[in-house]
């Protein structure tokens, strides 16, 4: 039988908690069989993992493998996507199609979000998990298949019951062995040594120092509730590395990185509706946040299209003085009036202005901005500005200091344009 310790290394899992460890000695043990596992744990904490150690460990290994997001496929087609459909069984089904459970046949699928099935389509995937029959929508003649499946869910399977969006009948049959994935604040000793995996692996993706914490740092890193898991614990190693400077990073940094609508000390809820509720609210920072970029991004295309339509740039700023201050802040006056024209700053000008700003560009430049920006004319302003932007962060390795100055433009404007563009 592979060793817990050459499973993780296969299938890219860091961590030594005890129970992140019977949990795929429990896959490992249960792989051989046919029986039905159902992994559960809240959002991000692994439980993709889990299917792919059963099925690559199987007699069924050399046959498919089929993920399937339950709750990713609209209720008015996802019985056709499973179990297949006859022609003309409906509007558009136009020849007859097989499904997952007739293509996997031999393997395995994955039911990733079960819980999300609707009850119709439950019934269907009891008589599977029974006896390996299924009906083709629109068909009255029983197909047979031979499929394992491993199902996934985040949410309180006994809550859905009782409320009767689930079968009972279906949770115990697809439930025969569970494997449940702990959160990461219960894997202590784990949340640091995942930190720095991550920092290590996006220091090199972006080509900058690996980020360390202090040790102020750690302690909040294993204090912070973390209810995104290990998928929010890779997310803010990958932001901290894009965006800190100084790659020593203390606990008053990290913090800045850390959601905390949700109380970080809190008593550890699984399971509940309760997590969920933490994403939407998440989810409805990011639609502000678009919101606003998307407020600022049409002012800055009607500022553009006075300045294109009015070669007096002086005129249109007097004009556009509140748009000016509602975009660019208290500070943009100075740096409109700078003598020196910035490769960010010729964005700005109108058409023959950029011409000119472009031929001072020194021939011995070795990154050509005219070039590249003339190449990409169809883009909007807006985005050669990011793109310059980004360009030259990772020409400077993220120092800030340096590519302002390569920009032309103040730190602090900088500062501001990354936070602006989200970079
Ligand atoms: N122990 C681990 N070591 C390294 N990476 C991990 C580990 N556990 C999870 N990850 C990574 O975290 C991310 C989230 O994991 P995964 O997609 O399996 O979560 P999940 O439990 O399926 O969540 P959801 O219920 O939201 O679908 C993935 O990118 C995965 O590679
Ligand atoms: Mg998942």
């Amino acid at each position: 039988m592979e060793s817990i310790q050459s499973i993780k290394q296969r299938f890219e899992i860091i961590g030594q908690d005890p129970k992140l460890n019977r949990a795929i000695e429990k896959a490992i043990q249960v792989a051989p069989t046919d029986i039905s596992v159902l992994v559960t744990g809240e959002s991000g904490v692994g439980k993709e993992s889990i299917p792919k150690i059963i099925h690559s460990l199987s007699h069924r290994k050399h046959a498919k493998y089929i993920a399937v997001n339950c709750g990713a496929i609209p209720e008015g087609t996802i019985d056709s996507e499973l179990f297949g459909h006859e022609k003309g069984a409906f509007t558009g089904a136009t020849q007859t199609r097989s499904g997952y459970f007739e293509v996997a046949d031999g393997g395995t699928i994955f039911l990733d979000e079960v819980g999300e099935l609707p009850l119709t389509t439950q019934v269907r995937l009891l008589r599977v998990l029974e006896n390996g029959e299924f009906l083709k929508v629109g068909s009255s003649q029983v197909q047979k298949t031979n499929v394992r499946i491993v199902a996934a869910t985040n949410v309180n399977m006994f809550e859905a019951i009782k409320k009767e969006r689930f079968r009972e009948d279906l949770y115990y049959r697809l439930s025969t062995v569970e494997i449940n994935i702990p959160p990461l604040r219960e894997r202590q000793e784990d949340i640091h040594l995942l930190f720095r995996k991550f920092a290590s692996d996006f220091g090199q993706k972006y080509k900058m120092p690996t980020i360390r914490l202090e040790d102020s740092a750690v302690d909040l890193l294993l204090k912070y509730r973390w209810p995104g898991n290990i998928r929010q614990l890779r997310n803010i190693a990958e932001q901290i590395s894009v965006l800190e400077e100084n790659r020593a990073i203390d606990a008053k940094t990290l913090n800045r990185y850390l959601p905390h609508n949700v109380g970080s000390n809190l008593p550890a809820v699984i399971n509940t509706k309760k997590s969920e509720g933490d994403f939407s609210n998440e989810r409805e920072i990011l639609y502000k946040v678009l919101f606003d970029m998307k407020g600022d991004l049409n002012d800055l295309k009607k500022l553009t299209m006075e300045l294109l339509k009015n070669n007096d740039s002086q005129k249109v700023q007097e004009e556009n003085e509140n748009l000016i201050r509602k975009i660019y802040g208290d500070k943009q006056e100075e740096e409109i009036e700078d003598q020196d024209i910035s490769p960010l700053e010729v964005l700005h000008l109108p058409e023959p202005q950029v011409e000119r700003a472009f031929t001072q560009v020194p021939q011995e430049d070795k990154y050509h901005f005219a070039e590249e920006i003339q190449e990409e004319e169809t883009l909007s302003l807006q985005e050669k500005e990011i793109e310059l932007i980004k360009k030259s962060l990772d020409r400077n390795r993220g120092k800030r200091k340096a590519a302002a100055s390569e920009l032309g433009i103040s730190e602090r404007t900088l500062y501001r344009k990354i936070k602006q563009y989200d970079l």
